[in-house]
């Protein structure tokens, strides 16, 4: 079995960027929320070493969450952060107390004594930059342990109990604001876990394989394509793993980018030989607009159809047992309440949401355990062009939502899309493409005077969007020079004919949304 580690959650903002930091280093790792974990889970996962994270509780509290004990008696070596040291430093046998002495962001630890996971990045008698965030502090060591660095407001900044190997540290590691944090997080699993480092796309590939065909049986899937990366890597993954067992279904609303819809029909039939039905429903999904220039109801017409022809052309070919879709690892982690349970939040971001349910189909979900970019990885590692995997997001509605405050027209839509192309051909020619998270045009509702060659123009206005951004979640307006604006501009309105002014963006996130419906 590959070397795993397992991260209990205790509700942490950033628990996600433990597991990020572990598997970058080559480690495969999974969260699990506190109140999931129990003594069976823990014996099937078999962690080489446990990672207890941070949290908004306080152990000072009567019923705060607790590490289940036998985290303890397995004899494998554990990490706490933050919550996660208060926990386990009060779970054997210290004492936890809330302090006066705050501290939030950016702090310095002083390293008093040697230490394992300090190995080659921090020596005694140093000063070093930590990012804390924590009203309770530890104030009674448990037996066994240590203090190796101190800080002004944590006198028990790390502290060790070398011969259990157990490591927690009241900072966060797992931060970018912690500059040695990854570092440290990899002596812990691969010096005191002893984790090989080994885990690879190539290996994940091979097992997630092996998984779908063990789930799916002779069984039909069936998996709705949408052109986004996460459902391509979904369907050639699954492809290889049952081959024609599997049908790709791809309802085209209409609202695609220039060129892509064709891309993604030869690319699924005529490269990968992927049984494909192409159901070409742009008129339906025109009609079902009609006028409406509210977002949501666009929205909400688009994802309602969507459902009624994706679920038509599966009765054609005689229904499935499993629909296979790309969930991704940040839409199905659990977030963690401490008042009524586990709130689950997951985002379903997939347009055929209910339809399982509707059609008694078993989800096959091969992504859940990888995030975006783990996703474009495995995408690269089963062949899908760099082009392809690399490509911005782009919204289930499409253009449908890039067309504001105007009923949508066929004529439009072809507007839209040679102003889009130009724009995203100009930067891939610049060489920005990597370095924006996504770029668009959007068709303004306003017409504006102009002047080309003699005559006067009435035209439309095309507003360019481009923005930075992690998560989608928030965002900032890409800073382009002036002499690349004024290039793009001068293409669109010399090349496309109905738009005669384009204007830039400047509105980052908050307070604006990306889209602009
Ligand atoms: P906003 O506009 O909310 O967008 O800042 C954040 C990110 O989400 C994308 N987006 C969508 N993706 N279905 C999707 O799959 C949708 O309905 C949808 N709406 C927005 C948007 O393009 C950006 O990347």
């Amino acid at each position: 079995m590959t070397d795993r580690i397992l991260i209990i959650d205790f509700g942490s903002q950033v628990t996600q960027l433990i597991a990020r930091r572990v598997r970058e280093s080559g480690i495969y790792s999974e969260i699990v929320p506190f109140n999931s974990v129990d003594d069976a889970l823990l014996e099937n996962f078999a962690p080489n070493g446990v990672i207890l994270s941070g949290g908004p509780a306080s152990v000072t509290w009567e019923e705060s969450p607790r590490a289940p004990q036998k985290v303890f008696e397995m004899d494998v070596p554990v990490f706490g952060i933050c919550y996660g040291q208060q926990t386990m430093m009060e779970q054997l046998g210290g004492k936890v107390e809330t302090s006066d002495h705050r501290e939030f962001g950016r702090a310095y630890v002083d390293i008093q004594e040697d230490c394992e996971i300090f190995q080659g990045v921090w020596a005694t008698g140093g000063k070093e930059q930590v990012w804390m965030s924590h009203g309770d502090r530890v104030g009674k060591l448990a037996p066994g342990f240590r203090v190796v660095a101190t800080s002004e407001g944590a006198p028990y900044a790390v502290v060790a109990n070398d011969e259990k190997r157990y490591y927690a540290v009241q900072f966060h590691p797992e931060v970018v604001h912690t500059p040695h944090g990854a570092e440290l997080l990899r002596n812990f699993t691969h010096n005191v876990c002893g984790c090989k480092g080994d885990w690879t796309m190539a290996a994940f590939k091979d097992q997630a394989i092996a998984k779908i065909r063990e789930q799916v049986g002779d069984g039909k899937v069936i998996c709705g394509l949408s052109g986004g990366v996460d459902s391509s890597v979904t369907a050639v993954l699954t492809h290889e793993a049952i081959g024609d067992q599997l049908t790709c279904v791809f309802v085209d609303h209409g609202f695609m980018r220039q060129g892509e819809a064709e891309q993604v029909v030869d690319m699924f039939r005529n490269q990968y030989n992927i049984p494909l039905v192409h159901r070409d429903a742009s008129d339906e999904f025109l009609s079902a607009i009609g006028d409406s220039v509210d977002p949501e109801v666009k929205r909400k017409a688009i994802g309602k159809l969507f459902i009624e022809v994706f679920e038509e052309e599966a009765k054609k070919i005689g229904g499935a047992d499993f629909l296979a879709q790309g969930t991704l690892y940040p839409d199905v982690i659990e977030s963690v309440s401490f008042t009524g349970g586990p709130s689950v939040t997951i985002k379903s971001h997939h347009n055929v949401g209910g339809l399982p349910e509707r059609m008694n189909m078993k989800l096959v979900e091969p992504l859940r355990e990888l995030f975006k970019d783990e996703v474009r990885v495995l995408g690269e590692e089963l062949g899908l062009p760099h082009s392809f995997v690399g490509r911005h997001p782009f919204p289930g509605p499409g253009l449908a939502i890039r067309i504001p405050g105007q009923p949508i027209t066929v004529e439009k839509l072809d507007i839209l899309r040679k102003a889009d192309a130009i724009y995203l051909e100009e930067i891939q020619k610049a060489g920005l493409y990597d370095a924006i998270w996504q770029a668009f045009a959007v068709l303004l509702p306003v017409r504006t005077v102009g002047v080309m060659g003699d005559g006067r123009t009435y035209d439309y206005v095309c507003a360019l969007r481009a923005v930075t951004s992690t998560d989608g979640m928030t965002a900032d307006f890409y800073h382009f020079d002036h002499e690349f604006l004024g290039r793009v501009t001068n293409r669109i309105i010399n090349e496309v004919n109905g738009i005669n002014r384009v204007v830039y963006d400047y509105t980052s996130k908050p307070p604006g949304t990306i889209e602009w419906e």
